[in-house]
């Protein structure tokens, strides 16, 4: 931490102390005279004062900028400037700001604002990255019309809104919609494009491209089609129709997040955009479509309709994930996509949650936003508004988008304007599900059952844990989606819907002819923690019959847990019954290969610290994954021919194809090859890979071979096969790390660090490598602290060079108060040692602190 002098609550923004912006800006005229150390930034802004104005300074952003000149209606003035802005009088009537700045480009390493990576241009202005572009007022409720001017001799010239000129040495550039400047963005390269168009259904013909560096033009063709999957399911689902002439998404190797939503002119990083069969694998496919989806999804929920500050952030991201993740299930399989988002949920926001870096879904403080584009704003906030959904009904959340679209276009707005848009259009008061975006933590639901007369009765019992800075909270509402299951597995009540609301709160069944087995929180109705005395036999009994697909992964999920913690806490053997369910459901032809893959894949070791955690237990890393591994070595004996006979029967013939069935036959071979692997020596994996065509296939066939320590000839082929190829690349690296045991994490780790292909400047790269260190929980939590003391090396290096990526990545630590004594000694030191850095940023200083503190 810095000292006392400078506590980093200096700094501190609160949602509190929000006041609009004393003018409106009519107008924002720019120039780029673009050169990498030397570019010049024109600007001639109109401002008109609002009746906010008297009472303000007026003051613009600006950071890292070099002053050329600046003039107020053409009189030269010299604005009075500090490391965040500058200040000078204004007259009381409109006028005309011109500036000239100067910026360095190719000296951008924090890959926010303008910067170069392999000689392109490009920005990433979001979330307050234009004022390092130019001085101007940086938030997000000062909506402008931009006309921007690129001067180079770059090929491609490109900006938002509709091009008004494309001749050599320039390009004009024009956006007719309002907007806030963190949705500006610029690229200027020697790019490709692939190019389609998309018919509107008004019938507007909209240009689209797909800008990639020359060679990676064979990638685009998938990205392409996802994005015409959008435009047309954006339409149909939600009546949005694409407003502009042309879209334009610009793939680049160096960025800090997956994409970002410009307006028209979506900017990648490449690993999210850029798939050929032979490149990328069945989860890239997936993760792809959804990303281009999720951006081009912004351009109504996020662009159109803006934030009014960054504490509304889950406006627009809670939003937008939660319209991606139905286009996703529709494009895909409803259900895998379910247990696929809960798996996720609770790897990283329930964890969130569970510690220091626990949050609201909407923020009432921060010092640097970045650090708050979190799993609790996106993840968690796309929950709140699925549990919406559930609460008012498809037809009543459809209406209150509508209302939303209507009343909202072209304006920044709150969490209170969304949940108005409900209250007025369903009568309901949502009040008390407003809790949900101010109260951190997950809530604990407690579930007794009583079975008395034919009547069957559950008791629901709500209590969240207290969060930094929030001690006590109040009850939510909590939508818990529930079946009554008869003991032959018929469906005695079918799924309906229980409002909790009460700290505790009763329901009764009555008529019922036997006692029947609940299906509690079916679909994952709301993020909350489910708790209920409850046995193995009716584990088994929901994962053989339950007819809600969630619950009945659910079921299966729970069975493996308990036997691994029991073989963790008392020693004992894998669990056979659990294993033979395994069988049951694996086997099951009537199921979906991909649920039955997702059935046959193990909690993972922090899943299950966590859980020990919360029993009282300290967990102890390497008795985790040992128990896993046991559990492995029991599952591939005993289901050895099944799992052979899963392997032959669900190859996929013929050429590639990521669609979603291949997909799944893919993942439940790929799932069973793992196992088999552990019984064949390797043999199976070992000609997969000599055979594969696809990544898919090779990926699965090498990590393989890695997990039983058998890949050294894989590894050097696949170098040498990929050697020019970043993104495969990345993998290679990333895989070696995660593979490897334990006491080797580390090391390997730092083997990479230093192989001529590392670089540490590549978001990416650096994320294969210590990423996976910081996800490979055993080798990580050596006991001699040798994975903290490289990761914190690591992100001091990193911490100069780009402070987003380093800030995001100390969450690695965030669970540490889990841990023994020893461990929490050492992750002190390690963190203690980061926050002494000298010229610490403020992204790292502040994820510091509150990992320290909370
Ligand atoms: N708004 C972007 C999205 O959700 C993410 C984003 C925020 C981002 N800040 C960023 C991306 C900084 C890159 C860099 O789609
Ligand atoms: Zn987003």
């Amino acid at each position: 931490m810095k000292d006392a002098g400078a506590t980093p609550t200096d700094r501190t923004v609160h949602l509190k102390d929000y006041t609009p912006f004393g003018w409106k800006v009519d107008s924002v005229d720019l120039t780029f005279v673009l050169a990498p150390h030397a570019t010049r930034v024109k600007s001639r802004i109109r401002f008109t004062p609002t009746p906010e104005a008297p009472a303000q300074d007026f003051f613009l952003h600006g950071e890292d900028l070099s002053l050329i000149s600046a003039a107020i209606d053409g009189t030269p003035i010299l604005p009075e400037q500090t490391g965040a802005g500058l200040t000078c009088p204004v007259p009381d009537r409109p006028f005309l700001w011109e500036a000239e700045v100067e910026i360095a480009p190719a000296r951008n390493t924090a890959l926010e604002g303008l910067y170069m990576s392999n000689g392109m241009y490009c920005t990433q202005c979001e979330a307050e990255g234009f004022r390092k572009i130019t001085f101007y007022p940086d938030r997000p409720d000062v909506m402008s019309i931009f006309t921007v001017r690129i001067d180079s001799d770059l090929p491609v010239l490109l900006s938002n809104g509709n091009p008004r000129a494309q001749v050599p040495g320039h390009a004009i550039w024009h956006d007719p919609w309002p907007k806030p400047a963190y949705l500006f963005a610029l690229v200027a390269g020697d790019l490709r494009a692939l190019s389609d168009t998309f018919t509107t259904r008004s019938g507007r013909d909209i240009e689209l491209n797909l800008w990639v560096r020359p060679g990676d033009e064979g990638k685009c063709d998938f990205g392409m089609e996802a994005l015409k999957r959008s435009m047309d399911w954006d339409e149909r689902i939600y009546g949005r129709e694409y407003d502009l002439d042309i879209f334009n998404i610009v793939a680049v190797d160096d960025f800090n997040m997956g994409a970002m939503e410009n307006k028209g002119l979506n900017i990648f990083n490449s690993a999210a955009v850029l798939a050929s069969p032979e490149t990328a694998t069945d989860a890239n496919f997936e993760r792809i479509e959804a990303i281009i989806a999720h951006e081009y999804f912004h351009n109504w929920t996020g662009n159109r309709i803006t934030c009014r500050d960054w504490f509304q952030l889950c406006l627009k991201e809670g939003l937008t994930v939660f319209r991606d993740a139905q286009f996703t299930a529709d494009m895909r399989s409803e259900p895998v996509k379910r247990i696929t988002d809960v798996i996720d949920l609770r790897a990283r926001q329930f964890r969130e949650d569970n510690g220091p870096l626990a949050h609201p879904v909407r923020p009432e403080s921060f010092q640097e936003i970045n650090n708050f584009y979190t799993a609790t704003v996106y993840e968690k906030g796309a929950e709140l508004i699925g549990m919406l959904k559930r609460l008012v009904g498809d037809v009543a959340y459809a209406r209150a988008l509508d209302l939303y679209f209507d009343r909202h276009d072209g304006q920044a707005c709150t969490i209170e304007d969304w949940l108005k848009v409900f209250e007025d259009t369903t009568g309901r008061d949502l009040s008390q599900f407003k809790r949900w975006y101010s109260q951190a933590g997950t809530p604990r639901l407690d579930v007794t059952e009583e079975w008395e007369n034919g009547t069957y009765a559950l008791t629901f019992h709500q209590h969240t844990p207290p969060t930094p800075g929030q001690p006590d909270k109040l009850p939510q509402v909590i939508p818990v989606t529930l079946g009554l299951l008869g003991p032959d597995g018929t469906e005695v009540q079918p799924s309906v819907l229980l409002e909790v609301t009460e700290a505790e709160q009763r329901f009764t069944f009555p008529g019922l002819s036997a006692r029947p087995i609940p299906s509690i929180l079916r679909g994952f109705s709301a993020p909350v923690i489910l708790r209920r005395e409850v046995d193995n036999a009716e584990r088994a009994f929901l994962l053989a019959h339950d007819s809600d697909p969630f619950n009945r992964w659910e079921a299966g999920r729970a069975l493996a847990k308990d036997a691994l913690i029991r073989m963790i806490t008392d020693g004992a053997a894998p669990d056979g019954a659990f294993i033979a369910a395994l069988r049951n459901v694996s086997t099951d032809e009537t199921l979906d290969p991909a649920f039955r893959a997702l059935v046959l894949a193990l909690p993972s070791e922090d899943d299950l610290a966590q859980t020990l955690h919360d029993t009282g237990i300290i967990p102890d890393p390497q008795a985790i994954w040992s128990a896993r591994e046991a559990m492995r070595d029991s599952m591939a004996a005993e289901m050895e021919q099944v799992l052979a006979d899963l392997y032959d029967a669900h190859q996929v013939p013929g050429a590639f194809r990521p669609d979603a069935d291949a997909a799944a036959a893919r993942s439940l071979t790929n799932g069973a090859l793992m196992l088999l692997s552990r019984r064949d020596d390797g043999a199976r994996a070992r000609a997969q890979f000599a055979s594969a065509d696809n990544m898919t296939q090779q990926i699965a066939a090498l990590s393989a071979l890695l997990s039983v320590d058998k890949a050294d000839d894989a590894l050097a082929r696949f170098a040498t096969q990929w050697a020019d190829d970043r993104l495969v690349m990345d993998k290679w690296f990333m895989l070696q790390v995660a593979f490897a045991a334990p006491q080797n994490a580390a090391r390997v780790a730092e083997r990479l660090a230093g192989h001529p292909a590392f670089d540490r400047r590549n978001p990416n790269r650096f994320r294969a490598v210590f990423g996976a260190l910081a996800g490979h929980a055993a080798g990580f939590h050596r006991a001699d602290g040798a994975g903290y003391n490289l990761l914190a090396d690591q992100l001091i290096a990193l911490d100069d060079l780009n402070p987003q990526t380093t800030a995001r990545m100390c969450a690695a630590f965030q669970s540490w108060r889990r841990y023994d004594a020893d461990r929490q000694q050492m992750i002190r030191e390690a963190l203690s040692r980061i926050a002494a850095k000298p010229g610490l940023s403020r992204d790292t200083d502040e994820m510091v602190s509150r990992i320290l503190e909370g």
